[in-house]
């Protein structure tokens, strides 16, 4: 593939090796110590581009080394962040530490001052992200949990969306990382390599990530992506960050991510 003219001087000679575990429409090319993500322009390239600044020197994070748009296309190429990710076969063999890491990793991310932070990702800007999905039939039900739309569950995604909208459950903001699965979290040896993918980080809810978090953590070990872990309990997170299980929030924010 060509690429922009920056770029291509800067990653010139690398070996690199295409990454497929996201679900996103991006590409990522792996270079030794950088990442190329070449992403669709839409308006959560500039969000991240600004939290990746942001987040310099506040929580590891990937740093933006270049970034130039070609057609349709931004090419965003960071620094690559330290270790392995956390749904990585070696991590998910000590499920229970893993889950302490995960915490900790979270922990780390609401210990940061907000008072700055350029992006607000509250449930105001999810909800008007969302109303716009639903009314351009960009909401794709085959991805969804199986009881969330049909025979007992919701009609369609307009009607969830109605539903959201009516049950907001009371905010709590931090730095949250907006995408808060086992993937985008990478951990080293000595501790937590960085998060990743964060186009949907900004201020947001404290149970927007845990909510995905605990969600990761089930499928990972369930055997959703292949992987059995039997008798692991992802609920071991809720006290693993010292908060209470909070039912209506992890529904809520789960029913939120399946317009997405
Ligand atoms: N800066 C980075 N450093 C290290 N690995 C990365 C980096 N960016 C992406 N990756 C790898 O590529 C995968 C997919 O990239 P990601 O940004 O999460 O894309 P997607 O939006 O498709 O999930 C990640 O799970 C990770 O393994
Ligand atoms: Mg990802």
């Amino acid at each position: 593939m060509e690429l922009p003219r920056e770029i291509e001087r800067i990653t010139k000679g690398m070996p690199c090796a295409e990454n497929r575990t996201g679900m996103s429409d991006a590409r990522v090319l792996i270079y030794p110590e950088l990442v190329l993500k070449i992403l669709p322009d839409r308006p959560e390239v500039q969000r991240e581009m600004r939290m990746l600044r942001w987040l310099e020197g506040k929580v590891p994070a990937p740093r933006v080394a270049a970034c130039e748009k070609s057609g349709d296309s931004v090419f965003l190429l960071m620094t690559r962040v330290p270790g392995r990710m956390a749904c990585d076969a070696a991590l998910l063999r000590d499920p229970d530490r893993l889950t302490d890491r995960l915490a900790e990793a979270m922990r780390l991310l609401w210990e940061t001052n907000i008072s700055d932070c350029p992006v607000i990702r509250d449930q105001q800007a999810e909800l008007a992200e969302a109303r716009l999905r639903v009314e351009k039939g960009r909401v794709n039900m085959e991805n969804a949990e199986p009881s969330t739309f049909g025979p007992g569950g919701f009609r369609d995604p307009a009607a969830l969306l109605c539903w959201l909208e009516n049950n907001r459950p009371s905010p709590d903001p931090v730095l949250s990382h907006g995408d808060f699965c086992l993937p985008n979290v990478l951990f080293t040896d000595g501790g937590l390599g960085g998060f990743i993918d964060l186009g949907d980080s900004g201020v947001g809810d404290r149970w927007r990530d845990i909510a995905l978090c605990h969600r990761s953590l089930r499928h990972n070990t369930d055997g959703t992506y292949g992987t059995v872990i039997p008798g692991f309990d992802a609920d071991r997170l809720f006290s693993a960050l010292g908060v209470r299980r909070d039912p209506d929030k992890l529904r809520w924010y789960l029913l939120l991510d399946e317009l997405f």
